[in-house]
């Protein structure tokens, strides 16, 4: 009775997409995909999915072996993978991937890489590369990267997809500082820049997920009992996303949050304090 109700609760948050493989399989026909973070949850089952396409899959992460195990899993299917390992929060590994991407001529660029922290900060006092770390991956990285790509997606009239979190849309959440304000740095970042790489015929899109079932929530024991989406889920609002080149997916309830975060701003940093003092107790 209980998982029929998480069931239901599931199917309504987050209603089923229909991907139509044949127009995603014709926009990717030949292109060069490059996908961030490809090595473990929605980045490998993303590339997981576009590997039945005929078209180029270049995949960074740090876990070399991992990338290596998923091209010679995927070494049959119609893709040609490419992998390059290299830890993105570290300047020189991105300056060598960046250098290694010039010899692609890259049509779309998946900024998926991603690192959260959940802490609160008074267990942050001694510890300034966990904000340090959060900006260098989920921000500065993928700055650069795009920075790098924009002559050559410039020249294809390409794809920028972000892969960003429904939480930055949102009233902001105690213990979630680093993470939050790195997403939120990016996510205003591209916001910024859309016009000016609009007008240059480059497309945007961000995929504001809600909770997805991946290794990155597993040490986070609140979220343990939290309803969320799977990773095929995920991988299907972002096909979407490149089907119909829309500027952004959210879930259709983070209106009422997004309404919500502007009308209740301050009961909700009342209701934080509340749950966190009794939390202590
Ligand atoms: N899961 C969620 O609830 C959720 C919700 C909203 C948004 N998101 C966003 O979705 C994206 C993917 O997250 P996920 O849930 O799939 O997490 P995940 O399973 O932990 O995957 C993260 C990916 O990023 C790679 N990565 C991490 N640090 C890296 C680094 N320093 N350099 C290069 N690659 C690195 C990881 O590979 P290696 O470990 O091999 O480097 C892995 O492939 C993230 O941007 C995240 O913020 C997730």
């Amino acid at each position: 009775m209980e998982n029929e109700l998480k069931r239901i609760i599931k199917n309504i948050l987050f209603p089923k997409v229909k991907i139509n493989q044949a127009l995603l399989a014709e926009k990717l026909h030949k292109k060069t995909i490059v996908i961030t973070g490809g090595s473990f949850g929605i980045g490998e089952q993303l590339c997981r999915q576009l590997s039945e396409i005929n078209c180029q899959l270049v995949i960074v992460a740090r876990t070399k072996e991992k990338l290596q195990q998923i091209q010679q899993e995927l070494q049959n299917k119609p893709a040609t993978i490419y992998i390059f390992s290299a830890d993105l929060s570290d300047e020189v590994q991105l300056d060598q991937f960046i250098q290694y991407l010039q010899q692609y001529s890259v049509d779309i660029v998946i900024n998926n890489a991603g690192k959260s922290i959940c802490r609160p900060i008074m267990q942050s006092l001694d510890r300034f590369h966990d904000f340090q770390r959060t900006m260098q991956l989920n921000y500065f990285a993928p700055v650069k990267l795009c920075l790098a790509l924009i002559p050559q997606l410039e020249k294809n009239k390409g794809h920028i997809i972000n892969i960003s979190a429904i939480n930055v849309l949102l009233a902001p959440t105690a213990y979630w500082a680093a993470y939050q304000a790195s997403k939120t740095a990016f996510d205003q970042w591209l916001r910024c820049a859309e016009a000016e790489l609009l007008i240059e015929g480059i497309k945007i899109s961000t995929a504001y997920l809600p909770l997805v079932k991946t290794r990155m929530i597993e040490p986070t024991a609140a979220y343990q009992h939290a309803p969320t989406m799977s990773r095929q889920q995920a991988v299907d609002h972002i096909c979407q996303l490149i089907i119909e080149q829309r500027a952004y997916y959210k879930p259709w309830w983070t209106l009422l949050g997004q309404v919500s975060s502007v009308f209740f701003a301050r009961n909700w940093v009342k209701l934080m304090q509340f749950y966190l003092k009794k939390k202590k107790c």
